[in-house]
């Protein structure tokens, strides 16, 4: 049987692709991320999958994955973000793309482009891809092969790249930010407009699973965030008809927090290589919550009745200062997993914000952290983590 719901009145009607109309709670999520696996040929040190990944053994099927992008189309999503792990790894990748384009899906290869060739990337196009996303480490070898633990990585994501826009389709850089890459977002910038990309996005990391691990090595200091906020700004109205740059800026040094996914259970969810449904990516680090499975449940089924997404939906769940907070229905108390790695409870405020209790204690952790003597990181593996040596 279905568990009570915490907000009860909240319903929606909707119609879905097949043309019937259908109630729901809270709507229908916009977007799904779908981790199609943990393996990855990068090690990058900040990586927003779990500490313990999943292994290929555990990883849904061919015909699992359709079913679910077939379900998705049925109750009205309208993105899949193809994510890993790297999701080229999986040779189905050009059929569960062509799934996505044949059920109306707007469909994203999130991708370090270090396995793409242009014969695989015009395949993924022919099957109707229609974004390409692709991290970069940094603006040149040294420094980007280094923070990816990948040799060589750097060159193939520049010709991927440049395929990409040969085979016309849109390019976001993704470029993830911090005290050892820092120096180089001016080349970064200039990098983005070079290979005709369209939107930058300039993402400091953010703390969970493998960056907290690495917080010592990757926390940018003071004077790095406000000389960057002021990069960020000059390039964004310098380059107003050329390239959106989205900016995110590390939570520890925020005075407000992030509406983080748009609010827990709101807009979006993950599915997990195994096929466990999330809230977010990184919902799997807070203890206590229990996931439920395609496998096991529709996912109509669990958008509406997973404990795990009910727990904190909507504002009815939040302690103070929140309750009573006029901006409780713009941020829901920010991020539900980095308050639970600071504070050791997901239903706290999230320290980010100026009016937790917590913040000045993060602030002053940052500080201490981005003077830290440690460098060396401690790359992502399957294993527990690579120590960086010389
Ligand atoms: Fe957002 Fe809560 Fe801070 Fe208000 S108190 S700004 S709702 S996190
Ligand atoms: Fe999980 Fe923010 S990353 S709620």
């Amino acid at each position: 049987m279905p568990e009570d719901r915490p907000h009860d009145g909240d319903d929606f009607q909707l119609v879905t692709r097949t043309g019937d109309l259908e109630r729901t709670q809270y709507g229908i999520p916009l977007a799904v991320l779908a981790e199609l696996t943990h393996r990855c040929p990068l090690q990058c040190p900040y990586c927003s999958n779990p500490l313990e990944l999943e292994a290929a053994s555990g990883e849904l099927t061919t015909a699992e994955w359709l079913h679910v992008i077939d379900e998705l189309a049925e109750i009205g999503v309208l993105q899949i973000h193809f994510s890993g792990g790297e999701p080229t790894v999986r040779k189905d990748l050009v059929a569960l793309v062509a799934r996505a384009t044949e059920v109306g899906l707007y469909s994203n290869l999130i991708t370090s482009a270090v396995m793409l060739t242009r014969d695989k990337l015009a395949a993924l196009a022919d099957a109707g891809l229609n974004h390409v996303q692709i991290s970069f480490q940094g603006a040149e070898p040294v420094v980007a092969d280094r923070v990816g633990g990948f040799r060589n990585g750097h060159a193939k994501k520049l010709a991927a790249a440049r395929w990409t826009r040969e085979l016309d389709l849109p390019l976001t850089i993704n470029a993830v930010m911090h005290r050892q890459n820092l120096h180089q977002l001016p080349d970064i910038i200039d990098m983005a407009v070079a290979l005709d990309a369209d939107r930058l996005e300039v993402a400091n990391v953010q703390y969970y699973g493998w960056a907290l691990k690495n917080r010592q090595a990757l926390m940018p200091t003071v004077a790095q965030l406000e000389q960057t906020t002021r990069l960020v700004t000059a390039a964004q109205q310098r380059l107003n008809a050329v390239l959106v740059i989205d900016y995110v800026i590390p939570d520890y040094y925020a005075s407000r927090p992030k509406q983080c996914m748009g609010g827990w259970g709101r807009q979006f969810f993950n599915i997990s290589p195994a096929g466990k449904v999330l809230p977010c990516h990184a919902a799997e680090t807070i203890t206590g919550l229990s996931f439920e499975s395609v496998r096991d449940h529709s996912l109509d089924w669990i958008w509406n009745h997973s404990a795990a997404f009910n727990r904190y939906r909507g504002t009815d769940w939040m302690p103070e200062p929140c309750l009573s907070c006029a901006h409780k229905e713009e941020d829901f108390g920010g991020c539900r997993c980095q308050a639970f790695a600071l504070t050791g409870d997901a239903g706290n405020t999230d320290p980010a914000c100026a009016l937790s209790p917590m913040h000045g204690r993060i602030f002053a952790l940052a500080e201490t952290e981005s003077g830290a003597d440690r460098n060396a990181f401690l790359y992502r593996n399957f294993s527990g983590g690579l120590p960086e040596t010389d």
